[in-house]
């Protein structure tokens, strides 16, 4: 039976105060969660078992996809009690998984929106009898990232994690096939990291470690601006996803949602099923999440709108995270970066500028 494992423990600290309640990986976009495109790429690709390692709020996962029979596919959950890192988590649920020692396990990120073709980089694996086969994507700026160059016939040569020098462009894009063996080879109860531990180690051992270049679409969602993109770019169908709840276009309006006929909704803005948006808003890339609301005339880009928040009207925001049950009071302007905390309230602006505003 072909398996993966799928790495959900991380805390999502980049992208608070989202993750305050929500796991990165079960942040709503494109109108389901997150996880629920990389669990429908992964079936597409012929995987049947996935084994969830998890750490940060276990039960929002199993809660949501139980058993996986809705989602075609049989999902095991384990929860680690401390974090254990990247390769703690993939040794930590060895147990669950099936394979035989040489057949290959599939490890995803599960923050990793990729359009990537999985069954291609298992094949070339299992061609090569490589011991680990790593997908590989070419950035502008690998700081971020983990820097893997590679030799004339594809072999990593090194694996530097976030290093301020990167001596190349290609990086880890977080999916990995791993020979079942070197899963087991991790040591286990103590948290170790695959980036920092694991690959440098089979690296220093001689082993066969290939990279698999894909130049497909590829976005990791760990900050806001990068999970905004993600949903936008998933329902304009520039990132490919059975699992989009209806035709790519440039606006996802879940049925139920409230929009006023003269709002614009556009640029792949996702407006959750008991979301409103008032009389002349205009919506664009954008997020609104169930509950909330958007005020006569408010203008929003590339933002956010939790579970329950709402914007005053004529507010413009740009760039901007309004946190769960947020109220951002009519008349003000956020750019670029800002966060509202859950439940906080801006009221609204109540002196006029001579600098925007005629008289
Ligand atoms: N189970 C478990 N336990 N999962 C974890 C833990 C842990 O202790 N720590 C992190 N994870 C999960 C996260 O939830 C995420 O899905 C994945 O492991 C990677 O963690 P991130 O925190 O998102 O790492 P990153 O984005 O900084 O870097 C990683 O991904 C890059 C590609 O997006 C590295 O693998 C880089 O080498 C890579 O280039
Ligand atoms: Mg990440």
């Amino acid at each position: 039976m072909s398996e993966a494992v799928l790495l959900v423990g991380g805390r999502g600290t980049r992208l608070r105060p989202l993750t305050v309640t929500t796991p990165k990986p079960m942040l709503p976009t494109a109108g389901v969660p997150f996880l629920a495109h990389v669990l429908a790429r992964a079936r597409a690709a012929g995987i049947e078992h996935v084994v969830l390692a998890t750490s940060y709020r276990p039960e929002v996962f199993s809660e949501h996809f139980g058993a996986g029979a809705g989602f075609g596919l049989a999902i095991d959950y384990v929860a680690e009690t401390e974090a254990l890192g990247t390769a703690g988590g993939i040794r930590n649920v060895s147990g669950l998984l099936t394979s035989g020692p040489d057949d290959p396990v599939v490890v995803l990120n599960g923050d990793v929106l990729s359009g990537h073709d999985i069954a291609r980089q298992i094949a070339a694996h299992r061609a090569a009898g490589a011991d680990a086969t790593l997908h590989l994507t070419e950035v502008d700026d690998a700081r971020p990232f983990g820097s893997c160059p590679t030799d004339a016939s594809g072999r990593i040569t090194a694996f530097l994690e976030k290093s301020p020098v990167p001596v190349s462009n290609l990086v880890n894009a977080g999916c990995y096939v791993l020979a079942r063996r070197v899963i087991d080879a991790i040591p286990a109860g103590r948290p170790v990291s695959v980036e920092r531990e694991t690959f440098p180690a089979l690296l220093a051992a001689g082993a066969l470690v290939l990279g698999h270049v894909d130049d497909a679409y590829w976005l990791d969602i760990g900050t806001p601006a990068a999970y905004v993109r993600a949903s936008a770019d998933l329902v304009r169908g520039m990132a490919p996803s059975p699992a989009l709840p209806g035709p790519p276009g440039e606006a996802l309006v879940l049925p139920g949602a409230q929009v006023a006929p003269d709002a614009v909704i556009d640029g792949g803005t996702t407006v959750a099923a008991t979301a409103c948006v008032g009389a002349g808003a205009t919506v664009s890339g954008s997020v609104l999440m169930e509950g909330s609301r958007v005020d006569a005339g408010a203008r929003l880009s590339r933002s956010v709108l939790g579970r329950g928040a709402s914007v005053g009207a004529g507010t413009v925001l740009d760039g901007v995270v309004v946190g769960d049950g947020a109220h951002v009071g009519a008349g003000n302007e956020l750019v670029s970066g800002a966060r509202v905390w859950p439940d906080a309230i801006l009221p609204d602006r109540s002196v006029r500028f001579s600098t925007d505003e005629a008289g």
